[in-house]
């Protein structure tokens, strides 16, 4: 076992206020299957049985996990003690015979401490040989020996197992249709399993923490994003997260919605990432991730509770819940990986037809210059535009900048507003700036 890295415990742990929180997420991953990709590094880690048992957290909350793992980090150590050189650690490159031998050793360890975890959690568990394998050949020129590539998933068996509540583990180790081992990189092999059981997550549990490029952390990005920067200025994302950048990409382009990169040294790192909208780790999300929708009446709370902050600081306009649920028809939100971030509406006035007015618009701080706010104006533009409108109409206290420095709007005055937002205008004596914007 290395050195604790962990965070103690009350910096980060979820209260039990928190549970509401997690509640709302119950009936959305219910019954879907999360693939968590557990790195050997992870697994050597003192926080490793504090992940077993947030594993069984999901478990309680029904969302199906098949757990793969790694063994690079138990691979080197067991060459080093054995004095045995090996070809490679990842299971990418050649696998020679000794180093297949080795790897197939390390992942019997590693399979059974995971086992022994699980067990101790109450978790029924398997080790399967699900995993059908070819080798991978020559590649230029260079016979890759024992390293194999996914040639077919029994997913018969690890349908059975998830049905039988038991959670399938799966090694870096695949069999040839002669019977013969082979060695998978379990990146790979995570991706694989996904992708093969219509899973909705796969969450690399590494020893990082998340996805760095030029240096800087990406708490989320999309995956076109990060396929045009793998492909122009590879060297641009950290080697050591390259792998799973790669993969995360392959993922989602072949339909598995949302890939994270997670640091599992840290404690409750993988429930805080699945139960919260700001995530800790990176979230790599495929294009119809964030999105704008119409509001709906069960959206009206959190809509309340999400502009509250805004309107204590004047810089939105009060609205009751009985009111936002009268208008609910105005608002639109934001939504980042299925959670509301912001929101914005749309007033028209029959006496004024050409005129629309935004109001409401907000974005949660932590998403904040992201182009969120940006995006929600020009959605409301577009949308007043193909209403019939001509001008859009904005009214602001504290950040009539926004509107007139980034979303082309111009000042104008009360003269502007049509008579009947007049008389409530003058009513609040908020004396917001007047902002107008041709369509
Ligand atoms: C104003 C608000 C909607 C901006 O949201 P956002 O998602 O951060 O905006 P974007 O990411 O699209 O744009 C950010 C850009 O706007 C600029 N900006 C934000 N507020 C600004 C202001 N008051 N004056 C000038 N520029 C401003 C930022 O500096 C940033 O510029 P950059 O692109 O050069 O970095 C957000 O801060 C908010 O919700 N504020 C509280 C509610 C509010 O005041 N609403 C407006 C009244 S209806």
């Amino acid at each position: 076992m290395s050195a604790p890295t962990s965070v103690p415990a009350a910096e980060t742990s979820i209260k039990p206020t928190d549970l509401r929180g997690i509640l709302k997420y119950i009936p959305r991953f219910r019954d879907q299957i999360f693939v968590v990709a557990l790195d050997g590094a992870v697994i050597a880690d003192d926080n490793l049985t504090n992940l077993l048992v947030d594993i069984a957290v999901l478990r309680s909350l029904t969302i199906k996990v098949v757990l793969v793992h790694g063994i690079s980090q138990q691979l080197a150590e067991l060459s080093t003690l054995r004095e045995i050189p090996i070809t490679n650690a990842d299971g990418t490159g050649v696998t020679d015979r000794p180093t297949l031998d080795l790897a197939v050793r390390a992942s019997s360890r590693v399979s059974h401490l995971v086992l022994e975890g699980l067990t101790q959690n109450g978790l029924k568990c398997a080790i399967t040989n699900a995993i059908r394998a070819l080798p991978v050949g020559i590649i230029r020129g260079v016979d890759q020996q024992f390293t194999g590539r996914v040639d077919r998933i029994d997913k018969d068996t690890l349908h059975h197992l998830i049905a039988a509540d038991i959670v399938p583990i799966i090694q870096p180790i695949g069999f040839a249709p002669n019977g013969h081992t082979l060695r998978i990189n379990s990146d790979l092999l995570a991706i694989e399993v996904a992708e093969a059981l219509d899973a909705t997550k796969v969450i690399y549990l590494t020893n990082q923490d998340g996805l760095r490029i030029n240096g800087e952390l990406r708490r989320d990005i999309a995956v076109d994003t990060l396929r045009k920067t793998l492909d122009s200025v590879p060297e641009s994302v950290a080697p050591t997260a390259r792998s799973k950048a790669l993969h995360a990409v392959k993922a989602i382009e072949s339909g598995i919605p949302r890939v994270h990169l997670v640091d599992g040294r840290v404690y409750d790192s993988l429930l805080n990432e699945v139960f919260s909208s700001e995530g800790v780790g990176t979230l790599i999300y495929g294009n119809d991730y964030q999105q704008v929708r119409k509001a709906t009446r069960s959206d009206v709370r959190f809509i309340h509770s999400l502009t509250r902050s805004a309107v204590k600081r004047e810089e939105l306009l009060h609205r009751t819940q009985q009111a936002i649920e009268k208008n609910i028809d105005q608002f639109y939100v934001f939504e980042v990986d299925e959670n509301i971030v912001a929101c914005v509406t749309l007033q028209f006035y029959p006496d004024r037809p050409e005129l629309a007015e935004l109001g409401s618009l907000y974005v949660m701080p932590f998403h904040h210059k992201r182009g969120v706010g940006r995006k929600m104006v020009e959605f409301a533009a577009l949308r007043a535009k193909e209403l019939g409108a001509k001008y859009l109409l904005a009214l602001s206290t504290q950040n009539p900048g926004f509107f007139t420095n980034v979303c082309g709007f111009d000042e104008s005055d009360k003269s502007a507003l049509p008579a009947e937002r007049l008389k409530t205008y003058e009513a609040s004596g908020r004396n917001a700036k007047v902002l107008v914007r041709a369509l």
